[in-house]
């Protein structure tokens, strides 16, 4: 029999149908069930700048057998997901294509990207030791908190469109994960949106699901914070979703807001991640 044929191509060859059906296929057996829709992956290559040219796709004799999507910002770059179909797994498929991304991040024009991040769950063996062949180094935790019983207090919240975001956080330079990066938060649009207290205590609300709330961001004005106005906002957004819990995906840096987030009652999530990165 011919030996098995692998090519790495640009991911701009699929259409985005195509692309969300080897997502989900490439996510198959994952931690949790992932369902990828066309609608949800257009979201996040438009929110999170993937970069359709510079991410790849692999054929296995033809057949497509895994993917890497790479968002770029400036010359920083991000595996913002990656994936190789059940069958092809453990064949070097999850390694050519890293090393692809690699190489090209190395030499683009103009001298090449500073610096590459991904996120991985802590428990993903399989991906983490793929990164860390390729070089990739453990950055921090970024954990996941939940309130599950919050305590509701009424306040007067004032409602904004995400955009607002930009200026919510231009003035404070802050070391964030992609996604909660500015440039991430501010192009969400609806049905995220902005809610705030007085111009001084802000909070971004992604979306509400399954009696779940789940925020994006927390913000205090510095020259506000030490008087319980976080308190005031988690509580009086409590208040407008009653029965629901409240919950911080896992994306935060682990030492962000802690004493905060023990205080009120947060619990650190059982399933979180880990921030990893390669300079060039
Ligand atoms: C992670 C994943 C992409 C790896 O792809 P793959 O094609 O199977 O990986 P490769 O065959 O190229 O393996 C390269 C190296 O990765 C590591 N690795 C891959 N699978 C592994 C596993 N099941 N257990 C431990 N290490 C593993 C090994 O270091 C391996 O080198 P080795 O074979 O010399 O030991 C694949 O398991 C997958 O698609 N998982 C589901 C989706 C996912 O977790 N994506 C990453 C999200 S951050």
């Amino acid at each position: 029999m011919a030996s098995e044929r692998l090519e790495v191509l640009s991911a701009s060859s699929f259409s985005l149908d195509a692309l969300t059906v080897l997502f989900n296929r490439g996510f198959a057996g994952y931690l949790f069930p992932v369902h990828m829709t066309a609608e949800r992956l257009s979201h996040r290559i438009r929110t999170e700048d993937v970069d359709l040219h510079a991410s790849k796709i692999a054929l296995k004799d033809g057949q497509p057998a895994g993917f890497a999507l790479l968002a770029r910002r400036g010359g920083r770059s991000r595996l913002a997901a990656m994936g190789v179909v059940a069958e092809a797994r453990r064949q070097g498929v999850g390694r050519r294509l890293l090393e692809a991304i690699l190489t090209d991040a190395r030499n683009r024009p103009g001298g090449g990207d500073r610096e590459l991040r991904l996120e991985v769950f802590e428990d993903n063996d399989a991906a983490r030791s793929l990164y860390e062949g390729a070089g990739l180094q453990i950055l921090r935790r970024l954990v996941g908190r939940t309130w599950r019983f919050p305590i509701a207090s009424p306040g007067q919240l004032e409602l904004h469109d995400t955009p607002s975001w930009n200026q919510v956080v231009s003035a404070e330079a802050m070391d964030l994960p992609w996604q909660l990066e500015a440039e991430t938060l501010a192009v969400l649009g609806a049905p995220a949106r902005v809610a705030s207290l007085g111009g001084k205590a802000w909070a971004l609300i992604y979306e509400s699901s399954n009696a779940m709330l789940v925020l994006r961001g927390l913000y205090i004005n510095p020259e506000h914070r030490r008087q319980h106005l976080a308190t005031q906002l988690i509580t009086a957004i409590a208040a407008m979703h009653p029965g629901h819990a409240i919950h911080f995906p896992p994306l935060f840096p682990e030492s962000m807001g802690a004493a905060f987030f023990e205080h009120i009652g947060f619990q650190v999530d059982a399933l979180n991640q880990v921030e990893m990165g390669i300079t060039f």
